[in-house]
């Protein structure tokens, strides 16, 4: 399919490296495609960044069907541009979309779309330490009805936004509360798929959290309020006893490319790493007897984010005395040293732009 490409007239002039923060800038342009049941997807193009206008009885307005994706492109020391393991992106975007019955995308063609909205981009992919150009690709239906069914029309669209660290507090260690209360998903909901809903329905447990000094909670299953799922909108890993556990893909947790990155970076490393139920008992033991030795969050935005203390029905603990771990500190060099282009990428994870 061809890419209809419209430049903006006036392009904006880039920020200064040290005021970006998260996904607030944005750049010239923005990728669109339209599907339809009958036609199936159309329209490739990019055009000037805009506002995106609906009309009110759109479905995405009403019943949520939103799905999107988030990965970032990383300028290296030679001034070149690369992705990091797009096409599981793009896998995950379309096992997503079949979850929320919306329209799958090509590999091919979700790819190439990418790539090209990328390469028109790249000169907003920032160079300063920790710094990368956020790419957002996301979906939604918009069939101008209020009927309640799996949509005939869905529009496509990439923006990308110049980001610095996601959180305030950089790679230092972060404060977590135990959710015991709210759920984040559920076995045979939408946990597994990145859909817009899940993130509405978590900030009323993240906000509680803020309003206590956390900066986000460790969520529990949706059944027995016991295993451990997910730490905020990131994957989460514990050493305890010398081993690397985090919790198995149930269906209510999002597959996390960071988190497949860091099991096969740590399994190289030689480490043991335990997939599987994590009882918030067995992790409260080893907080009490000082077997957790490490405990961090991982994910595109932050790449990993030590947790410094955890906070469990009114009890607070120091992990690694508030101090990142080695472990933590090693997966972030190797994955930020492969991301930026540092350190010989000997897995083949790195994907260039012309
Ligand atoms: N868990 C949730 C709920 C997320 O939103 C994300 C972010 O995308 C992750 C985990 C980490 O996934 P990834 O490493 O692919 O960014
Ligand atoms: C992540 O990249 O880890 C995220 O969770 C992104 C977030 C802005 C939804």
């Amino acid at each position: 399919m061809e890419i209809k490409i419209t430049k903006a007239e006036v392009l904006k002039q880039k920020p200064d490296s040290s005021t970006l923060g998260f996904g607030k800038i944005f750049t010239d342009h923005m990728f669109l495609m339209d599907w339809n049941s009958e036609n199936g997807w159309q329209n490739a193009r990019i055009v000037p960044f805009a506002n995106i206008s609906l009309h009110p009885a759109s479905t995405v307005l009403h019943y949520g069907s939103e799905i999107f994706e988030g990965l970032k492109a990383y300028r290296t020391k030679d001034g070149k541009v690369q992705l990091f393991r797009p096409i599981e992106n793009i896998r995950r975007m379309n096992r997503s979309a079949e979850r929320l019955c919306l329209p799958q995308i090509p590999e091919d063609l979700a790819l190439k779309v990418l790539e090209t909205f990328v390469e028109l981009e790249k000169d907003w992919t920032p160079s300063a330490e920790g710094t990368s150009l956020y790419l957002r690709p996301f979906m939604f239906g918009n069939d101008e009805s209020l009927g309640v069914h799996a949509v005939h029309n869905a529009t496509y669209c990439i923006i990308a936004s110049p980001v610095g660290s996601y959180y305030a507090e950089g790679i230092n260690p972060v404060k977590i509360m135990i959710e015991d209360r709210d759920v984040r998903a559920v076995r045979g909901g939408t946990g597994y798929a990145k859909c817009g809903g899940n993130y509405a329905a978590s900030n009323r447990a993240g906000e509680r959290a803020a309003r206590e000094g956390y900066s986000q909670v460790l969520w529990l299953d949706g059944v027995e309020r016991k295993y451990i799922e997910e730490v905020g909108a990131m994957n989460v890993m514990f050493k305890i006893a010398g081993k690397i556990v985090t919790p198995a893909l149930t269906g209510s947790i999002l597959p996390g490319i960071t988190r497949m990155s860091c099991i096969e970076v740590l399994k190289n490393m030689g480490y043991e790493v335990e997939e599987r139920l994590l009882d918030v008992a067995e992790l409260e033991t080893a907080l009490e007897n000082g077997t957790l030795e490490e405990a961090w969050g991982c994910g595109t935005a932050a790449v990993v984010s030590p947790i410094g203390e955890l906070a469990y029905k009114g009890k607070k603990y120091s992990v690694n005395n508030g101090k990142i771990g080695d472990v933590t500190q090693t997966l972030y060099d190797t994955l930020t040293g492969i991301q930026w282009g540092k350190i010989e990428d000997k897995f083949g994870w790195t994907y260039p732009i012309k």
